[in-house]
């Protein structure tokens, strides 16, 4: 679905919620890593989100 939403959104800025189950919530365990174009290639998305800009987030 977020898929979806981030194809529709190719002409527009808009934010994706990528909610999922967190290890520590904290930045401490990298389970929540997410590929990020910009931002060394991935962020966390216990710490950096969980809003995310959608034309930057690889899904
Ligand atoms: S949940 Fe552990 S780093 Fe994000």
């Amino acid at each position: 679905m977020l898929k979806a939403v981030q194809n529709q959104l190719t002409h527009l800025e808009g934010y994706l919620s990528l909610e999922e189950r967190m290890g520590c919530g904290i930045g401490a365990c990298f389970a929540c890593v997410c590929e990020y174009r910009s931002k060394k290639g991935y962020v966390k998305i216990c710490q950096d989100g969980p809003v995310l800009k959608a034309s930057e987030v690889l899904l």
